[in-house]
């Protein structure tokens, strides 16, 4: 199945930002959507507000940091739609701090979700995508994947372990395509997962420049749209006005 419509496509934390507005966009243009986050509040108004709009969408409870939670995620999408063609495993938090701080909780948390979220998303598809004869999964990294910043140094290894996961599990199958969209600075709640005072105000400058979640939303349409034997295998979007 070529293009976006009529493919079924799993987002986590579809909840607020960019994969908010990646299932706005990917449902405005035919695509049948799952989404999964915590927050099934904000969940269900999207579906709500995402079939007003004449699109099909269906939400699911979802923490990452779960592999039976991610498994039952997948099994939700393949039994309300058939198939599974797309999953963009987006989930993310980002609580920065200097390594000093020993805020090791949040280290942890960092790697449960940027991580290990990351793996359980490809352990729960690729069996479905192998079955099926193929599929894709998108991985949101970051610019964080290419470049260190003091006090994102445990964020930043989760954003290069998903380059370099993306990178293994793209060589390893011919007729899965895996792209990895890294946004630059995206205006999305991310910076919330702050707690450090110094860091988040520090931020707030860092982040002036932000584009909007839709740009990050159309590049991940963009690489679902290429035809099945093209894979984008990554995608840069950032600020024209950010050196980052
Ligand atoms: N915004 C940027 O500047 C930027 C730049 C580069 C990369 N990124 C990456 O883009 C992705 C999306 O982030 P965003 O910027 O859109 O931030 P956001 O608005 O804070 O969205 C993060 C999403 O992740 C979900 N999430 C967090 N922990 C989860 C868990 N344990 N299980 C399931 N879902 C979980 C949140 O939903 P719930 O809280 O409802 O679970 C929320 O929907 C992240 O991977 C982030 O690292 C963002």
């Amino acid at each position: 199945m070529s293009g976006i419509e009529g493919k079924v496509i799993a987002i986590t934390g579809a909840s607020s930002g960019i994969g908010e507005d990646a299932a706005r966009e990917l449902a405005r243009r035919g695509a049948r959507v799952v989404l999964g986050a915590r927050r099934t509040d904000r969940l269900q108004q999207l579906v709500a507000g995402i079939e007003a709009a004449g699109g099909t969408a269906r939400q699911r409870a979802l923490d990452v940091t779960r592999l039976d939670d991610m498994q039952a995620f997948v099994e939700f999408a393949t039994a309300e739609f058939g198939r599974l063609d797309v999953i963009v495993n987006n989930a993310g938090v980002m609580p920065l701090s200097p390594l000093a701080a020993l805020k090791i909780d949040e280290w942890n948390q960092m790697i449960d979700v940027n991580i290990r979220g990351v793996l359980h998303g490809i352990a729960a598809a690729l069996p479905v995508m192998q079955m099926q004869g193929g599929g894709q999964i998108i991985n949101i990294a970051s610019t964080a994947g290419h470049r260190v910043w003091p006090s994102a140094s445990v964020y930043c290894a989760t954003k290069h372990a998903v380059l370099a996961i993306s990178e293994g599990l793209r060589q390893e199958h011919d007729n899965l395509r895996v792209t990895v969209v890294s946004p630059g600075v995206t205006t999305s709640e991310l910076a919330e997962t702050t707690s450090d005072a110094g860091i988040r105000a520090w931020l707030e400058d860092f982040r002036q420049v932000a584009i909007p979640a839709e740009a990050i939303a159309r590049a991940i349409a963009y690489a679902v749209e290429q035809p099945d034997d093209v894979d984008v295998s990554e995608i840069i979007v950032r600020p024209a006005a950010s050196p980052n």
